[in-house]
């Protein structure tokens, strides 16, 4: 006998990487090389007082117990004072900061919170996937809005102004956008904070690539004024602090949105703990120059990801932020899935095609620099042979 899952279990589809890292692990265990440069896993270590800080705080006999649903008072005062320093913004650490095991599970939470079934949410085409996926799981509608490459793809805000109805709740952005590397600028965030008032919708940024490989200072859609009315702010020390393992992340905003999001999460988890908040909270004060170390490492990594797009024959925009190189591949050549499978079954290395992030990405692949430049280089070596 097999109990049928419910309909929203067998309406969502498999993530593309759970899918295809079991190929690529195949290839392994076959012992193939693979150069996986799919996955944006970072993989350099956190500063060493972060780890430091884990370790202390684990010897003590309190961290082991259930923490505050609302996170640690240290936490949250580490990331008012990261958003002060990083981005210039002003964020009260008791009511605008609220903890998230990783801000992905974030995008469950603040659906669960603002959608009803038949809701209608703008997501962004491309984009990335889970907007979509967590919208569909809890019944909402989704509308795509379309990103337009030649203006660097920034939202198309006429298409998006006609895709609002009086159902429309909620609208996902992302700048530096992932998987395009598009900058974020402060036009682009008053333009947005600007629609969603005039159309009443709650515009959620998401914002984890602001300190990688930028080549401004980092942004914050909460710096526009009056952006906390209708704008909240999903964060993350995945890839600007080298954690994505650790699954710390947040968001900022208004009290009034944020409590509302907690009654929902308070219900699925029972808060973080109490280690990685304590080294979560010395991560946060890292200084410029270990940022900068960082970032030193990815732009080497940089220059062999564009070297391999050449390799391909690909086209790139220059003004590329963020942990990934994002290709245009040439007129004429086969789509990017037929190109993935063939680079990695006969090559052995493994590039994201632009098609699991939209439509859009049909011609498109992305490295990830998530893998040392010696390793990039030898997949340059392996293709251009
Ligand atoms: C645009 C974007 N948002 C959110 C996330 C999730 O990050 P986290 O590790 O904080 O859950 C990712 C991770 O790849 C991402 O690319």
């Amino acid at each position: 006998m097999i109990i049928e899952p419910a309909h929203r279990a067998k309406q969502a589809t498999e993530y593309y990487f759970s899918v295809k890292l079991g190929e690529v692990r195949k290839l392994v265990s076959e012992g193939h090389d693979v150069i996986n440069l799919g996955i944006g896993n970072p993989d350099m270590m956190p500063s060493a007082g972060t780890l430091d800080a884990l370790k202390q705080s684990a010897d003590q006999p309190s961290a082991h117990g259930y923490q505050p649903y609302t996170g640690i008072p240290a936490f949250k005062e580490a990331v008012a004072r990261f958003y002060r320093k990083t981005y210039g913004v002003s964020l009260d650490p008791v009511k605008e900061v609220l903890p998230l095991i990783g801000s992905k599970e974030g995008i469950t939470h603040i659906s669960l919170t603002f959608l009803d079934p038949g809701d209608e949410v703008l997501v962004p085409e491309l984009g990335y996937p889970t907007y979509r996926a967590v919208s569909q799981m809890v019944g909402a509608e989704v509308k795509s809005y379309p990103l337009l490459e030649e203006g660097g793809w920034q939202p198309d805000w006429q298409a998006m102004a006609a895709l609002v109805t009086p159902k429309t709740k909620l609208l996902w952005m992302n700048y530096p956008h992932m998987p395009t590397g598009a900058p974020a600028t402060e036009a682009l965030f008053r333009e947005a904070v600007a629609f969603a008032k005039a159309h009443r919708v709650l515009l959620c940024h998401d914002n984890p690539y602001s300190l990688v490989l930028n080549k401004q200072k980092p942004m914050s859609l909460l710096v526009v004024p009056g952006a906390k009315e209708v704008a909240i702010e999903l964060n993350s020390m995945s890839k600007s602090h080298n954690m994505a393992g650790w699954r710390l992340g947040w968001v900022a905003g208004a009290e009034e949105y944020l409590n509302a999001i907690l009654k929902i999460k308070t219900n699925i988890d029972s808060g973080m703990f109490r280690p990685l908040q304590d080294a979560g909270t010395v991560a946060l004060d890292n200084s410029d120059e270990w940022h900068e170390a960082r970032n030193a490492v990815y732009h080497g990594r940089l220059e062999a990801a564009e070297a391999l797009l050449t390799a391909l024959g690909c086209t790139w925009d220059h003004a590329q932020e963020g942990m990934f190189l994002w290709g245009k591949l040439p007129d004429g050549s086969a789509d990017a899935g037929s190109l993935v499978d063939e680079l990695l079954y006969k090559k052995h290395v493994f590039l994201a095609p632009g098609f699991i992030f939209g439509e859009k990405g049909r011609r498109y692949i992305r490295i990830s620099l998530c893998l040392p430049k010696e390793r990039i280089w030898a997949a340059v070596e392996r293709i251009s042979k």
